[in-house]
């Protein structure tokens, strides 16, 4: 099966870093985050625990918490870092071209 086409997204100038931004690629309600180390990835925007809105959470370095019940995420992979939740967010693979963030979804 052919790999999904990158998506442009955003124009990297306008997420600043320490920032994040949900856009809709696709159907998927999709987080990018810039961290403050320079870095750009993206995450599903819907918390794996319940219905939450994680652009409405907060971001501390690598680690995205949820800002309903608190639930961390590393925002790298996905990966949980603390609980309630107990599933990873999908991860979606980033690029940047020509100055835009390109989203694999
Ligand atoms: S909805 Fe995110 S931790 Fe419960």
């Amino acid at each position: 099966m052919p790999d999904q086409p990158y998506l442009p997204a955003l124009p990297l100038a306008e997420l600043a870093p320490g920032a994040m931004r949900c856009v809709t690629l696709g159907d998927e309600p999709v987080l990018l985050v810039h961290t403050k180390d320079g870095a750009v990835h993206a995450v599903h925007n819907i918390c794996s625990h319940a219905f939450a809105k994680m652009d409405e959470g907060r971001l501390r370095g690598n680690r995205l918490i949820c800002p309903l019940h608190g639930a961390s995420f590393d925002v790298r992979t996905g990966a949980v870092l603390g609980a309630p939740a107990n599933a990873p967010l999908r991860s979606y693979p980033v690029r940047i071209v020509d100055g835009r963030i390109e989203v694999q979804v």
